[in-house]
């Protein structure tokens, strides 16, 4: 373990809570084997610098003072700190001579190995990227999405579901002084998980994932008023519905949250007067009010259990660049039945890629499995 080794590290794909944790536990740990980080910024743009000459390679080895608040006697934040001291993304698409700058950069920063922090996209382009230039690399999986395959858990999910379980609560005063119908728009792009989950911890009544409910169609519109109805008549006169991100609408240009909101207005009031006991309480003086929680989600102080999660997977990878005795390792940190462990970056790479071919989302929400268990147990409407 104590030989001495130069590790890059870079955060990549859209910022989460959690990252500078990452960060900090790699930092510490490495410091006390006597390593050398060096802070990639911007994600792989970072190595184009290099490749470029805009960057000096000596000039970004950190350590984990770098960060430590001027003034404050040396007060280190990462480990608290939400977004990336690094900076995250580069572009989204790639010309292929940039690649080979990125490959340049790598070459010349002279490393050990790599540590790359990322979603599903950007890790897959970065395992494309370590495997055709044989560059050693442990992945670390994050984002609010909880959308890796291979992995129970990633750095950055538990804060955004309790940021958005906050939200719920919150809005619940509101609503119930108002008696009124709030809809509220959850991030997670094409997976249902940030919904599902915040959804029953922040007392939903209806939930609508992608994975149950891929588009806003007549039955879902009917079934929510009959819902709200029955909640109205027997329980209370608000309620609220939670929206993933990822359920389609009408149109790309307008949030699904407000083409949902139109078609409840459009429906009960087409009700209204001519209704079905069943549908009693709805018509026009049913209010509904949209929240779309949109970035918010991502910026909070990383809750405690991802800042364990997150120097945790800090840890292991540092644990696995030292374990490993051959060059050329591709690995991805990984919780299972609890345990931080690693496999093989490739393998995880191959299950995304199947699942990708039957679902837009490379790991959505199972169906049948137990958080949709519980929500149906809790009489949660979820579409289906
Ligand atoms: O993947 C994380 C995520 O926050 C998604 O939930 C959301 O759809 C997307 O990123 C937003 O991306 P951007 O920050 O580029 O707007």
């Amino acid at each position: 373990m104590n030989q001495t080794k130069r590790i890059g590290i870079l955060t990549s794909g859209g910022d989460c809570p959690g990252l500078n944790a990452i960060l900090y536990a790699a930092l510490k740990y490495a410091g006390i084997l006597g390593w050398s980080i060096y802070g990639i910024a911007n994600g792989t743009d970072g190595f184009i610098d290099i490749a470029l000459d805009r960057s000096a390679p000596e000039d970004m080895r950190i350590d984990e003072h770098s960060f430590d608040i001027p003034g404050q006697k040396g007060m280190g934040v990462l480990l608290f700190l939400s977004g990336s001291v690094l900076g995250c993304r580069g572009k989204k698409e790639r010309k292929n001579q940039e690649d080979e700058l990125i490959s340049q950069g790598y070459r010349k920063m002279n490393l050990d190995a790599l540590i790359a922090i990322g979603g599903d996209g950007s890790l897959e382009i970065i395992s494309q990227l370590a495997q055709r230039g044989n560059w050693n690399l442990v992945a670390i999986p994050k984002t609010i999405d909880n959308d890796v395959p291979g992995t129970e858990r990633v750095v950055g999910f538990d804060t955004a579901v309790e940021v958005v379980s906050d939200a719920l609560y919150n809005l619940t005063f509101t609503a119930a002084s108002h008696d009124r119908i709030m809809l509220v728009q959850v991030m997670g792009r094409n997976a249902g998980h940030l919904a599902l989950n915040a959804g029953i911890a922040g007392g939903a009544d209806v939930i609508l994932i992608p994975e149950l409910v891929p588009i806003i169609n007549d039955r879902v519109v009917r079934e929510t008023c009959r819902k709200i109805a029955h909640i109205r008549q027997h329980k209370r006169k608000f309620a609220l519905i939670v929206v993933a991100e990822g359920v389609q609408g009408n149109s790309k240009d307008e949030p699904s949250v407000e083409h949902l909101k139109r078609q409840l207005q459009q429906y009960s009031h087409s009700q209204d007067g001519i209704l079905a006991p069943e549908f009693y309480g709805l018509g026009e003086e049913m209010e509904i009010r949209v929240t779309i929680l949109g970035h918010l989600t991502r910026s909070n102080r990383p809750t405690a259990s991802d800042r364990l999660l997150a120097t945790a997977f800090g840890i292991k990878a540092i644990e696995v660049i030292a374990r490993e005795q051959d060059n050329n390792f591709q690995r991805m940190i990984i919780l299972q039945n609890g345990q931080v462990s690693d496999r093989p970056l490739v393998e995880v790479m191959r299950e995304l890629k199947t699942a990708k071919v039957y679902s837009a989302c490379a790991s959505p929400v199972d169906s049948n499995g137990f958080v949709a268990h519980v929500a149906r147990s809790l009489d949660i409407y979820l579409g289906d």
